[in-house]
């Protein structure tokens, strides 16, 4: 036979080996980014959301900027419809950036930790640079 208190004692043990590096960070300089929509835009809005659901958006955000481009370069549309009917523009600046015109503490801020690069900004302006010229 199995010895039941053994085994629940390991599990506890290993659920505590299992937590520790998530707790042990908590608090530290290097936490998760928690990216800011507290943007002038966003708080206008009524409700706080995406173009699409939260959890899609965090997935895949990219692979939905490439279809736009394919969408807008290839075939000359200029119109996304989401998954609700809503009609949003193409448009990397005048869309994603509008509502998140804080790209330095919203995308820039997750690309860091995450250590993505994404070379876009070679050739599309953010709103903080077309604010200068
Ligand atoms: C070499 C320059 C260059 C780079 C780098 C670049 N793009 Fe573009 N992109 C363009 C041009 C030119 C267009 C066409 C603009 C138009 O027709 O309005 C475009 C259009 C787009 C569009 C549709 C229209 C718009 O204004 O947003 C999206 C979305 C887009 N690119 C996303 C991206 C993403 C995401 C990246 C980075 C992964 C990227 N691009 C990198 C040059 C570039
Ligand atoms: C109408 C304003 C608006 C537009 C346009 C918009 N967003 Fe968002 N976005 C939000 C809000 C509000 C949230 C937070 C709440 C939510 O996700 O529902 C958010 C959340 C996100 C998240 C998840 C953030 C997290 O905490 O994990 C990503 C990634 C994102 N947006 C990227 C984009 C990209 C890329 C575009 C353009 C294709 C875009 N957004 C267009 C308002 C917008
Ligand atoms: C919650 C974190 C988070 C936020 C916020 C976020 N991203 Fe990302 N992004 C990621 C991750 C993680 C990847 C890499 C995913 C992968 O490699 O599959 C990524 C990848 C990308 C890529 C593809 C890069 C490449 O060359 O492969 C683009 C383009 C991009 N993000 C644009 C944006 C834009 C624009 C915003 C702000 C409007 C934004 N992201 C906000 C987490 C985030």
């Amino acid at each position: 036979m199995y010895n039941g208190s053994k085994i629940i004692a390991g599990l506890i043990v290993f659920a505590a080996l299992a937590t520790f590096p998530f707790l042990y960070n908590i608090g530290k300089v290097n936490a998760r980014p928690d990216p800011k929509i507290d943007t002038p835009i966003i708080q206008q809005l009524e409700k706080k959301e995406c173009i699409e659901p939260e959890g899609f958006m965090k997935a895949n955000h990219m692979q939905l900027l490439n279809k736009w481009r394919d969408m807008a370069v290839r075939d000359g549309e200029r119109v996304y419809v989401n998954s609700k009917g809503e009609k949003y523009e193409i448009s990397l600046q005048n869309t994603c950036l509008k509502c998140h015109s804080n790209k330095k503490e919203f995308c820039d801020k997750c690309h860091n930790y995450m250590a993505v690069k994404t070379y876009c900004w070679d050739c599309h302006l953010t709103h903080e640079e077309k604010q200068k010229t």
